[in-house]
């Protein structure tokens, strides 16, 4: 009998990270391998990609930044304004009373409610706390497990479609529930708008789950409503869920605030939310990326199961973190302030770019998402590589956050960039980038 062929070794450094996008830390990296490798384990673990960062890092490992100037990161989308002084006080305040019993899965009535009225001031849409909401700890563990409670890989060639480039985590959830994943590139002749009737009818036929990211992390797009009535009626058709990841909807620049699904759902008759699952977190609203929280909200057929997975799952939320979400949820000040702090930034940021990178303001999100220059031939991690070394400036090459996929991969010859950091920082950034193009235009 022949020897089985084992996957890849499992290493630390291959998990996605801890929370957000955020790679793991250095001292994460140097602790023994939590498991050597996965024989006898879940085959599926196997199929996961390595995170973009672990990329990054192979790509950089060689190169020697540029020691003349301060390193500044443009790479991770992990939000980096202050966390509001409100929903310190209210955490703080919570602790007494609220890690001696065990919290219920479904959340505090209270939380629920102020997720529903939040639900009321910004979309002016009214849903049933009851029912029809449920708290999660952050849009990333509730995007991956509502994919297993969906997922039925006992039906032949169970398919997941993902927007392409995408955030990882629906590739991750797809593989792991065992689904087989159809990716949808992004037009930038269409402000990126996802090419879905490229999506051939017989793959459409076995899609049990279909991923929205609207805003769209890395390319800021919001989709207009004529696209979700076209969703909505493909997924009337073939029965398979939407799940659209919300998460950017409060950082914007045009004046018209980003359409969620479920106000889409509501302008097309569509009150049940049938088939339709938002996905919206604090993490990015309310500066809040540590606290783990957000919230689903759409078909209470589909949140009542979610409901049944999670409490096996374990993923109720720390009461603690409850009482801090109430008073997030319920102060839109902080929100506004936000908004317009990326505001100031992205209008002094943008132009600077815009002077030698395809690259223009986008709908919404933290990123720019830039093509590099002709030049370059394409060649979207040579440019990242070279920019460190030269300028000390880190951005992610396109191609990582995107999969090769019918003949072509859509995040080729583009580099993202998150604005997160302050204002003077991203603008010196944005200048060493523009110094760099001048200097270099085309590949060495
Ligand atoms: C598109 C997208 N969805 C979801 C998340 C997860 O955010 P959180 O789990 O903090 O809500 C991120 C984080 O970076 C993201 O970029």
């Amino acid at each position: 009998m022949g020897q089985p062929k084992w996957p890849t070794p499992f290493k630390t450094s291959m998990l996605p990270d801890r929370h957000g996008e955020k790679p793991a830390d250095k001292h994460e990296d140097q602790r023994a391998p939590l498991i050597p490798d996965n024989r006898g384990m879940n085959p599926l673990l196997a199929k996961l990609q390595p995170y973009p960062f672990e990329r990054l890092k192979q790509l950089f490992a060689s190169v020697t930044p540029n020691p003349a100037f301060k390193p500044i990161s443009l790479g991770i989308g992990e939000p980096k304004h202050a966390t509001p002084a409100f929903i310190q006080d209210a955490l703080k305040a919570a602790v007494a009373t609220g890690l001696s019993a065990y919290p219920a899965t479904a959340g505090e009535p209270a939380l629920r409610k102020a997720c529903t009225a939040w639900l009321q001031t910004r979309y002016d849409l009214t849903l049933d706390a009851a029912t029809q909401v449920l708290p999660v700890n952050g849009s990333r563990e509730a995007l991956f497990a509502l994919t297993q409670t969906v997922i039925d890989p006992t039906r032949p060639g169970a398919t997941v479609v993902s927007p392409n480039p995408f955030y990882q985590i629906y590739e991750g959830a797809a593989l792991l529930a065992g689904a087989e994943l159809h990716y949808v590139p992004s037009d930038p002749a269409r402000n990126f708008a996802n090419d879905w009737d490229s999506v051939p009818a017989a793959v459409w036929a076995r899609t049990q789950l279909l991923f929205v990211c609207s805003p769209g992390n890395p390319t800021g797009a919001v989709m207009p409503l004529s696209e979700w009535q076209r969703l909505f009626a493909l997924s009337d058709q073939h029965g398979f869920v939407i799940a659209s990841d919300e998460c950017y909807s409060e950082i914007y620049f045009r004046e018209e605030a980003p359409l969620s699904g479920l106000e889409a759902a509501h302008l097309l008759g569509r009150t049940d939310f049938k088939r339709l699952i938002a996905f919206t977190s604090l993490s990015k609203r309310s500066n809040v990326p540590g606290l783990r929280s957000g919230f689903v909200a759409g078909d209470a057929a589909i949140i009542q199961q979610f409901l049944l997975y999670r409490t096996y799952h374990g993923s109720a939320m720390s009461p603690v973190v409850q009482s801090a979400s109430v008073a997030a949820w319920g102060d839109e000040a902080h929100v506004v302030d936000n908004r317009n702090q990326y505001r100031t930034k992205f209008a002094q940021v943008t132009p600077v770019l815009a002077q030698v990178l395809d690259v223009k303001l986008p709908d919404a999100s933290f990123y720019l998402w830039a093509g590099v220059p002709a030049g370059w031939q394409g060649d979207d991690a040579a440019f990242a590589k070279a920019l460190y070394e030269a300028e000390s400036v880190t951005v992610l090459p396109g191609s990582y956050l995107a999969r090769d996929f019918n003949g072509s991969n859509p995040g080729e010859g583009r580099i993202r960039m998150a604005l997160v950091a302050e204002t003077a920082e991203c603008l010196e950034a944005a200048e060493r980038i523009a110094r760099f193009v001048r200097a270099h235009p085309k590949k060495a």
